[in-house]
C-alpha cells in the first residue's frame, strides 16, 4: 500500500471512510480499498483473484474511480456513479420528477446536468391556470435551492450543469444569470451552441429566437450582440461556459438512442437523458521509471494498468444500485465509462517538459492515443468475454470494432481524487507552487508547497531561503533572477501559461477522448474581453465539445487560492 500524504488521510476521515453513528471513522484508508475492491469484483467469476488484483491498482494509487465509488460500494447506499443528465420536460411533472430525482442523485454523491430548452419561456401562456410561466431561470432557482439543502449527503456540494440552447426567447437573461455572484451558486452553466449559430456571429447575421411550445419565432436578435454578451459575462464571473451541440452528436456513439443535448456537471460526458457514467482516472505521475538516471514513461505498467481499470469501471455498471429504472435501462444498454488520467502536469515536469511547449503537446497526442487504443482493446476483450453492450448493433461501432461500453475515456477534473492520490489535478498545469488549500465546506485553509516541485529543486541545488519565502508569497519561480529560464519554463504555472497552450492540451487530449475533456482554461486578472472572445471562437474552430473559462478572481469563492491573497 502507497504511503498517503497528510492531505489525503484528512479528505478521507473527514469524507470517505465509513463512520460509527457517533462519526468516528471505523474503518482505515486500507479497509477501504479492501471494500471497494471486493465489491467491485463480486460479478467477477473469479471474484478472490480480481479482488486482489483491484486492491493493488486503488492501494498503489495508480488508478482511482469517482468518489461515489469510494464512498459507496460495498455500503447499504451502493450507488457508484458521479455523473448523470436528467430530462426537463415543459411540464410540472416532468419538472418536479426530475427535481426529485435530482435531490436522490446529490444524496448519493452523483451530480447532475440538465438542457431547459424545452421549458417554455418566461411570461408565456399556461392554459390550465390562464396564467404566465415562471420560464426556465426560475425553476432553475428552485434546483439550486434543493441542491444547496442536500450537499451530497453534508460530504460535498452537490454539483449541477445547467444548459439553455442559443435560440431560446430567455437566453439573454440566462447569459446574465450568474452576474449577481450569489445566484445559481450550484450551477454551472452553458450556452448550448449550434454551427448554425457560430456562423450567423461570424458573418454578422441576424438570429431567430424561437418559442419551444409554439415552435414559432419569438423575435429576431444580432447573432454577434449574443455572443458579445456572452463573452463579457464569462470575462466578469466565468460563466457561461459553451458547449458545442453539433460537434458533441457528430461523435454520439448511439444517434438511434437519441440526440446528446447535454453533458454532466463537468462537462466532461455528454449523454441522453437518464444515462449515466462512472469515471476513473489514471494516476501518470505513478507510470514513470527511473533509467539511466532519468524518467521515462513505463508503457507495460500504463497498459497494464488501463486494461484492469477498464474491467473495474464496467464491473461497477453490473455491482452498480441504480435509484430509479430509466437510469438503469439506458445506463444498462449503453454501458459508458470514461477512463482518463490526473498528474499530467506532474508527468512533464518529472520528464522536464515544459507544460507550454509542443514536446508537450507532442506527448499529450501520443499518450492518449495509446491510453484509447489499449481501452478500447480492453473493452473488446471484454465484449468477447461478456458481450457487447446492447445498443451495439445500432451504434456508430458496430462497422468498426465490437464493444462491451458505447464510450471508454473522459477526462474528468479530478478534484478530489487527485488529492488523495496526491498529485496534479487532472490535465491542468500546476495552479502554482504553493497555495492555500480552502476547505470545501468550509473545513481549515492549509498551505501547500507541491511535492515534486521541492523535490527538483533540492535534486538540482536550487532551493533557498530566498525561493522559499517567494514561493509561498507569489506561488511562482518566474520573478527569482538566479533560476535560469529552462528551469523556470518547467515550472511556469497556470496563470503563466498562455491560453492557448492550455488550448492546446485540450485539443490533444480531445483528439483521443471520446467522451470529453474536462478543462478550465485559468486567465489572469488582467486578460481582456477579447482575449476570452478569442478563446471561445477558437474552442469551436478546433472542434473542441465544450469550453470554459476562469479569470483569477472572478468569484467569490474559489477552491484554490494563490497565497498572496491570504
Ligand atoms: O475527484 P472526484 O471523483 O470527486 O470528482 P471530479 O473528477 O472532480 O468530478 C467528476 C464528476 O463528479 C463531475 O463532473 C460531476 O459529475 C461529479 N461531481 C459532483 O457531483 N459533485 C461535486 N462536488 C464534484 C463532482
Amino acid at each position: 500500500m502507497c504511503i498517503l500524504s497528510n492531505n489525503a488521510i484528512q479528505i478521507l476521515e473527514e469524507r470517505y471512510l465509513l463512520k460509527s453513528k457517533d462519526g468516528c471513522a471505523i474503518e482505515t484508508p486500507q479497509a477501504l480499498f479492501k471494500r471497494v475492491a471486493k465489491f467491485v469484483s463480486s460479478n467477477e467469476e473469479k471474484n478472490s483473484f480480481y479482488e486482489t488484483q483491484f486492491y493493488k491498482l486503488l492501494s498503489s494509487l495508480k488508478f482511482l474511480p469517482n468518489s461515489p465509488t469510494l464512498m459507496n460500494a460495498g455500503c447499504k447506499n451502493g450507488q457508484l456513479s458521479a455523473c448523470f443528465v436528467l430530462p426537463v420536460k415543459d411540464n410540472l411533472e416532468s419538472i418536479f420528477t426530475t427535481l426529485k430525482n435530482t435531490v436522490l442523485i446529490h444524496q448519493s454523491g452523483g451530480g447532475t446536468g440538465f438542457n431547459f430548452s424545452k421549458l417554455r419561456p418566461k411570461d408565456d401562456l399556461v392554459t390550465s391556470t390562464n396564467g404566465t410561466s415562471s420560464g426556465p431561470i426560475g425553476f432553475m432557482k428552485i434546483y439550486d435551492a434543493a441542491t444547496e439543502q442536500i450537499k451530497q449527503g453534508g460530504k460535498r456540494r452537490g454539483a449541477n450543469m445547467g444548459i439553455l440552447n442559443v435560440d431560446h426567447p430567455d437566453i439573454i437573461d440566462f447569459i446574465r444569470s450568474k452576474s449577481s455572484k450569489k445566484t445559481l451558486e450550484n450551477f454551472n452553466i452553458s450556452v448550448g451552441i449550434t454551427d448554425a449559430f457560430m456562423n450567423a456571429v461570424i458573418h454578422n447575421l441576424d438570429w431567430q429566437l424561437v418559442n419551444p411550445r409554439t415552435k414559432k419565432v419569438d423575435r429576431t436578435v444580432s447573432a454577434k450582440a449574443i455572443w458579445e454578451l456572452i463573452i463579457k459575462e464569462a470575462w466578469l464571473s466565468g460563466d457561461p461556459g459553451l458547449i458545442f451541440l453539433d460537434t458533441i452528436n457528430i461523435s454520439n456513439p448511439t444517434p438511434r438512442a437519441g440526440t446528446i443535448s447535454c453533458t454532466n456537471p463537468c462537462g466532461e460526458v455528454p449523454l441522453l437523458d437518464y444515462e449515466s457514467c462512472n469515471l476513473g482516472s489514471i494516476n501518470l505521475s505513478k507510470i514513470l521509471k527511473f533509467h539511466n538516471d532519468i524518467y521515462i514513461i513505463d508503457w507495460k505498467t500504463l497498459s497494464k494498468t488501463i486494461h484492469l481499470s477498464i474491467r473495474f469501471l464496467d464491473n461497477i455498471i453490473s455491482v452498480n444500485h441504480y435509484l430509479i429504472p430509466e437510469i438503469k435501462a439506458i445506463t444498462i444498454e449503453n454501458r459508458k465509462i470514461g477512463l482518463g488520467v490526473m498528474g499530467w502536469a506532474e508527468l512533464l515536469i518529472l520528464l522536464e517538459i515544459p507544460y507550454a511547449s509542443e514536446d508537450a503537446i507532442q506527448l499529450a497526442k501520443k499518450l492518449m492515443s495509446f491510453i484509447k487504443k489499449e481501452s478500447y482493446k480492453a473493452s473488446e476483450n471484454l465484449s468477447i468475454e461478456r458481450g457487447a453492450f446492447t445498443n451495439w448493433k445500432d451504434s456508430l461501432h458496430y462497422s468498426h470494432q465490437k464493444l462491451r461500453n458505447a464510450t471508454c475515456n473522459s477526462i474528468a477534473p479530478t478534484g478530489t481524487i487527485s488529492v488523495i492520490a496526491n498529485t496534479s489535478y487532472s490535465i491542468e498545469p500546476l495552479f502554482a507552487l504553493a497555495y492555500n488549500r480552502v476547505g470545501i465546506l468550509g473545513g481549515k485553509t492549509q498551505t501547500e508547497i507541491n511535492a515534486i516541485f521541492l523535490q527538483k529543486m533540492k535534486a538540482i541545488n536550487l532551493w533557498s531561503e530566498e525561493v522559499e519565502s517567494e514561493v509561498i508569497k507569489t506561488g511562482s519561480i518566474q520573478h527569482i533572477a538566479s533560476i535560469s529560464k529552462s528551469i523556470k519554463s518547467i515550472f511556469q504555472t497556470s496563470l503563466d501559461i498562455p491560453w492557448y497552450y492550455h488550448l492546446k492540451h485540450q485539443k490533444a487530449f480531445q483528439n483521443h477522448t471520446d467522451n470529453a475533456v474536462s478543462k478550465t482554461i485559468n486567465l489572469p486578472e488582467t486578460a481582456t474581453i477579447q482575449e476570452v472572445s478569442d478563446i471561445y471562437m477558437t474552442a469551436w474552430n478546433l472542434s473542441l465539445k465544450g469550453i470554459t473559462i476562469y479569470r483569477y478572481g472572478s468569484k467569490d469563492h474559489q477552491v484554490l487560492q494563490k497565497c498572496s491573497l491570504n
